[in-house]
């Protein structure tokens, strides 16, 4: 008799290998929750999103990591007022910038000489870029790490699925016409098609606060970001208006909610809304 069954039962420590093969390598950050910021196209507000709740998790006493991944467009420096900072690096470990005692950020843009030039990427590239943001940055030990992402679902969003340990899943930017919402619809199956979930989607650029009268008026029209919510039954967060303070904070480096601190606005309300709806999710999942 052959002893055909016990090979087979044998071979049980290379199936384990060859399934170890397949897991992705996770690197090397302490972290609790990493929480993708992800849109289906560009300047829907992600980088305002990301940067402002970053700010706001720090500011309820978070450890908080804001890692700016789009590699071809980073914006989350300018934004901060420190794109005349430049990474620090300490032996083989990268020291990211420190924009309060609980906020840290790294982008590739505190890493080049010249932030106006292009860089040109190829998909590996891209790959060790990400693996050195986690690994090999000193980002001490997290509760949470917020990641924006350039517009889509390519590589960088991949990258960091594939990285990251603890990915918490995905909030999803969008403007409410029904253009940009179909491009959400496809971020959303996206981050479900990695099996990760959804935390909620954010209707940015809804209504616009009047510089004059300070009514909200319709100009996208309002309730796709919702009405996709309630479609592919995930959170929606809330809505967050056109405000020109909005674009000047950004403009002028200065995070919004830190620029008008307990201001009595609209669009304070709103986003502080959005953070809170978007914490009780992640705390609710605890
Ligand atoms: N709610 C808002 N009100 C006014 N301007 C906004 C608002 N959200 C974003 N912006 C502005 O719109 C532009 C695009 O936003 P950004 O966050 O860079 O989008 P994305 O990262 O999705 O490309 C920026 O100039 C930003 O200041
Ligand atoms: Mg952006």
């Amino acid at each position: 008799m052959t002893n055909e069954k016990s090979n087979t039962t044998c071979d049980s420590s290379s199936q384990k290998t060859e399934s170890t093969k397949n897991k992705p390598e996770k690197s090397d950050i302490n972290v609790r929750h990493v929480i993708l910021v992800l849109s289906g196209k560009g300047g829907v507000g992600k980088s305002t999103v990301s940067v402002n709740l970053a700010y706001a998790l720090s500011s309820h006493g978070y450890q908080t990591g804001l890692l700016d991944l789009d590699l071809h467009g980073p914006s989350i420096g300018k934004m901060l007022g420190i794109e005349d900072l430049r990474l620090q690096a300490i032996g083989d470990h990268i020291m990211p910038v420190k924009v309060t005692g609980s906020l840290k950020v790294v982008s590739i843009a505190l890493l080049l000489n010249q932030t106006d030039s292009p860089v040109v990427w190829r998909g590996p590239m891209k790959a060790a870029a990400t693996k050195q943001f986690l690994g090999e940055v000193e980002w001490g030990d997290l509760d949470y790490l917020i990641v924006d992402l350039p517009p889509g679902t390519g590589d960088e969003a991949l990258n960091i699925i594939q990285f990251a340990p603890n990915v918490e899943g995905a909030v999803i930017v969008t403007t409410p016409q029904d253009v940009a919402v179909l491009d959400a619809t496809k971020a959303i199956k996206f981050i479900e098609m990695m099996d990760l979930p959804v935390l909620g989607v954010i209707e940015n650029m809804s209504g616009m606060v009047c510089p004059h009268c300070g009514e909200v008026v319709d100009i996208f029209g309002k309730g796709g970001g919702a009405k996709a919510a309630e479609q592919y039954k995930v959170p929606y967060l809330g809505a967050i208006p056109l405000d020109i303070e909005m674009r000047k904070a950004a403009d002028e480096g200065r995070p919004f909610i830190v620029r008008t601190p307990g201001k009595v606005s609209p669009t304070w309300d709103a986003v502080d809304k959005v953070m809170e709806n978007l914490i009780a999710v992640i705390e609710s999942r605890e």
